[in-house]
């Protein structure tokens, strides 16, 4: 390995893995991950790629071995709860992807209802530092059983009352006739930074890369022809980012108006543009920007 190459880790397997090779091969931090390899070179950027196991990037991060890294938040609590004495590692960016909840699961005809219910119960899950950490603040002392994943078998096998899992659609829990207790926090994809980071300034530009991405994955462009009496509407409507473009056009009673639109509003937007009397509303996809700072 070459101690001068910020390193970041990146997720080796698992469904966060996809999600970030995506987001960096968008965000031009491209590279080739040969068979099996442990680490990649970045073309054209002083970046070396670590693939590592999702849940050892935070703990990597934190005692330096990695400058940044791509994980969920979930696995950043833990670690941090894991270990209180490490650096803290920093969150420099949600990532938009990989949402999900982690929750206190039950059997479907289970009597538990309540946090203080779990009292001398067992309690399998992967996430044995956040368990332990919302047991005692609902004063429930339970038994934990730590095991690596798959650990709503443990219902099944009838070894644990309750399982803390993670929750993305539901479907595992319908497949295995569980249900959500209660829910413990909601956690997401992010981008982090431990405390040692041999050169900030590749750092910032990937933290500039990756944000550029995420408002192009978040918004799309729309240009519209609105008579001049409705521009001030118009503007409340599409305010864009800092302020829309203006230009005028030939005919002089109308301008053509630009603006950036949060992609899930863009149809309404367009539906009330087209109220006040815009013609020609084109939407366009962005593929990247920089907005400045
Ligand atoms: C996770 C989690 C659940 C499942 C939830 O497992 O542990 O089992 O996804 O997703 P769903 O609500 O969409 O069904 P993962 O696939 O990451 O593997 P694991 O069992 O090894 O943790």
């Amino acid at each position: 390995m070459d101690s001068k190459l910020l390193k970041i880790g990146v997720p080796s397997k698992g469904r966060l893995s996809e999600l970030a090779s995506d987001l960096l091969a968008q965000a031009g931090v491209k590279y080739r991950r040969q068979n099996r390899g442990l680490t990649a070179k970045v073309d054209g950027l002083p970046i070396e790629i670590v693939f590592l196991r999702t849940d050892d990037i935070p703990t990597m991060c934190a005692v330096g071995a990695i400058a940044m890294g791509i994980t969920g938040s979930d696995l950043v609590r833990e670690s941090e709860l894991m270990y209180p004495d490490h650096e803290k590692v920093k969150v420099l960016k949600k990532l938009g992807v990989g949402k999900c909840r982690l929750a206190i699961c039950v059997p479907e005809e289970s009597d538990l209802e309540s946090a203080e219910q779990l009292d001398g119960s067992s309690i399998a899950t992967s996430f044995t530092e956040i368990t332990k950490d919302y047991l005692a603040q609902h004063n429930a002392k339970a038994k934990v059983i730590a095991l690596a994943g798959s650990v709503e078998i443990m219902i099944g096998l009838k070894q644990a009352d309750a399982i803390v899992d993670l929750v993305e659609t539901g479907s595992t829990l319908a497949a295995n006739r569980l249900r959500i207790m209660s829910v413990i926090d909601t956690y997401e994809t992010v981008l982090i930074q431990g405390p040692n980071v041999p050169d900030p300034q590749t750092a910032e530009r990937v933290y500039r890369r990756l944000e550029g991405v995420l408002i192009a994955r978040d918004y799309s462009l729309l240009e519209y022809n609105i008579p001049k009496a409705q521009r001030e509407a118009a503007e409340a409507i599409t305010p864009g980012m800092n302020s829309p473009t203006v230009n005028t056009l030939e005919d002089e009673d109308w301008l053509s108006i630009r603006a950036m639109v949060r992609r899930k509003e863009v149809i309404t937007v367009m539906e009330q543009l087209e109220g006040l009397g815009a013609s020609a509303i084109l939407e366009t996809a962005i593929t990247n920007c920089r907005m400045g700072n």
